[in-house]
């Protein structure tokens, strides 16, 4: 016996939290009869319907996709803007994004019908270790770069130590180019460190997530993950050390 939102997690049609809430909105049923309470247990015997569609068990899948900016990390858009599974259009399974990048955010980003492992690759006790690029307006100090290295305080809190680099400094366009690797995945994270410290992203890309890299890839290929990558996402140790 599993519980139901496991069940339909592992189906691919939703994350645990999501089928939780798809639970709670009577949208699920099992054997004809909605169930709204969480933590019913469910045996592969069991008629399981969401939205009155049965729930096939789908083979899981597993994506790394280059998301190109302009694109929207959903599967669905209500203002009609792009969306990333709209570069997927001969995937057939229901695949939804691990996380998210910002609309104007380019770079790594994993797709998968997974919801188990989408789960716990997003939960902050798995410190997968995400490389960034930023551009920014400014001429960054040393010092500066320090105070991004240790952590800058947020208004949702201080940042983890991060490991920060300047690139390249362009005085006569003034400008800077500093690499970031950070394991928290908080909402615009990057972006607001910056800010914190006055400066203006320019241009933000995700070039590694883990041990995945955008190598010879470009803005909106994607390709399926090797089975020993998945494997050792699967693995990937808790409170530990990252995947790199
Ligand atoms: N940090 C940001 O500011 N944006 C992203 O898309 C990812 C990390």
């Amino acid at each position: 016996m599993e519980r139901l939102q496991k069940v339909i997690a592992q189906a691919g049609v939703a994350s645990r939290r999501k089928a939780e809430e798809l639970i709670s909105q009577g949208r699920v049923q099992v054997n004809g009869q909605t169930v709204r309470e969480q933590g019913v247990k469910v045996s592969p015997n069991d008629k399981i319907e969401v939205d009155g569609i049965p729930l096939d068990k789908e083979q899981p899948v597993y994506y790394l996709f280059y998301k190109p900016t302009g694109v929207i990390s959903s599967v669905k858009d209500d203002k009609g803007r792009k969306v990333v599974t709209d570069f997927f259009p001969n995937v057939e399974a229901r695949i939804f994004p691990v996380g998210r990048l910002d609309y104007e955010t380019s770079g790594a980003l994993l797709l998968t019908n997974d919801g188990d492992l989408a789960n716990k690759l997003m939960h902050p006790r798995y410190k997968i270790d995400k490389h960034y690029v930023a551009k920014i307006k400014g001429l960054i100090t040393k010092e500066e770069v320090r105070k991004l290295a240790r952590g800058i305080e947020l208004e949702d809190g201080k940042t983890a130590p991060a490991i920060v680099k300047i690139e390249s400094v362009d005085r006569k366009k003034g400008t800077s180019v500093i690499s970031l690797t950070i394991h928290e995945g908080r909402n615009r994270q990057v972006r607001r460190m910056f800010e914190a410290l006055g400066y203006e992203v320019q241009k933000l890309k995700r070039e590694r997530y883990g041990f995945l890299d955008l190598k010879s890839m470009s803005p909106g290929d994607y390709r399926e993950l090797k089975p020993y990558e998945v494997k050792q996402l699967k693995v990937a140790p808790l409170n530990g050390n990252s995947v790199t």
